[in-house]
């Protein structure tokens, strides 16, 4: 017998109805959450704090002691089955997360990629290249001096007199102001003194490089071009030693066929000096004789100036045009269309020459 009247002294058990209506709204809201952030926010409204789950828990502190043993079994197995249905909801969608983003962020490593236009070498320096490793071949060496250059350099070491009517062979572009005595060099010419200067001898260079003349631009003439000069001293050098060379190098250029020719000329910085024509096996229309350029034994005043002793030391020396060699070399019929910058041009030489 008890005299305790029924929820009088103790308060009442938990209501087991709400409690399990609170866990079916739990499993219903985990099942129809269709990702993984709202499942978050289903975890957080059916677990979290505030939950009627953890309210409901929370009570059990406060309940009669013969109450609560099975208040805590009943809250226990309610959140046991939210739990149970949350880690099994979690396995779904994470599984399902996984194989969207397996497909979303496929590569097909057999898709062919998207190419870019690779570009090409202008053939002036695939050329002019081709005509350093030739002389490299042989031994010689690249010398490089500057595109403005005094006007010492590009005239009076070069034995042209201040009045000598050869200055006016070149048209040349003079550099502001006057009293610097700076032009655009005319020619390449100007590296032979310098690295006469600047060198031991025996000396054999070869000189690449840009040049300016006043000239139109038309089919045959730019006003900035390229030269190649070559440059040797050393004893007992001869007009032999010049024709040997030139005539290896016009073979290597041309073919074994091509073979060269020497007609008197004049250069100041040159005696003798002659012109030198090629013979082009090759040439569009059939094998002819092609001007390519000058050359000559260096004069003996160059050499004074550079200070070198011309009774000890001789030398030979020549320069071409590179635009002029890759026209009748190259069948180029206009030269506008070298300095055009059109990459069709320069695609159509490839990377040999
Ligand atoms: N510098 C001369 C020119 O531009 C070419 C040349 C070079 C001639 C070396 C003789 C020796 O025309």
């Amino acid at each position: 017998m008890t005299d305790t009247l029924p929820g009088a002294a103790s308060p009442n058990p938990l209501d087991e109805a709400a409690i399990t209506a609170a866990v079916e709204d739990a499993v219903a809201a985990i099942a129809a959450a269709s990702s993984l952030e709202e499942l978050k926010a289903v975890r957080l409204a059916h677990t979290g704090e505030k939950s009627p789950l953890s309210l409901a828990n929370r009570e059990i502190g406060s309940l009669a002691k013969e109450h609560k043993a099975a208040a805590g079994k009943l809250m226990g197995s309610s959140r046991g089955r939210v739990n149970q249905a949350l880690a099994a909801r979690t396995q779904v969608l994470e599984a399902e997360n996984d194989a969207r983003i397996l497909v979303e962020e496929t590569v097909d490593v057999t898709a062919a990629p998207r190419r870019r236009r690779a570009g090409a070498r202008h053939p002036l320096s695939t050329l002019q290249d081709r005509v350093s490793d030739i002389f490299v071949g042989m031994g010689w060496e690249i010398a490089e001096g500057p595109e403005v250059e005094s006007e010492w350099f590009n005239f009076d070491a070069l034995n042209f007199k201040p009045d000598h009517p050869a200055r006016e062979m070149q048209d040349t572009f003079f550099v502001e102001p006057p009293e610097a005595h700076l032009v655009m060099r005319t020619h390449t010419s100007p590296v032979q003194v310098r690295s006469m200067l600047e060198r031991d001898v025996p000396i054999y260079v070869l000189c690449p490089g840009k040049v300016f003349r006043t000239d139109e631009l038309d089919a045959t003439h730019t006003p900035v071009f390229h030269q190649f000069e070559g440059l040797a001293i050393d004893k007992n050098l001869s007009m032999a030693d010049l024709r040997g060379t030139l005539e290896h190098f016009a073979r290597q250029m041309f073919g074994d066929e091509a073979s060269i020719r020497l007609r008197p000329n004049y250069f100041p910085f040159t005696e003798p000096s002659a012109e030198l024509d090629i013979w082009h096996p090759g040439a569009k229309g059939g094998p002819r004789w092609i001007e390519w350029g000058g050359c000559g034994m260096v004069n003996s005043n160059v050499l004074r100036a550079a200070g070198i002793d011309p009774d000890i030391y001789s030398g030979f020396a020549f320069g071409m045009g590179i635009e002029r060699t890759l026209m009748f070399r190259n069948e180029v019929g206009d030269m506008r269309d070298m300095i055009e910058g059109d990459v069709r041009f320069s695609e159509h030489f490839g990377m040999e020459i």
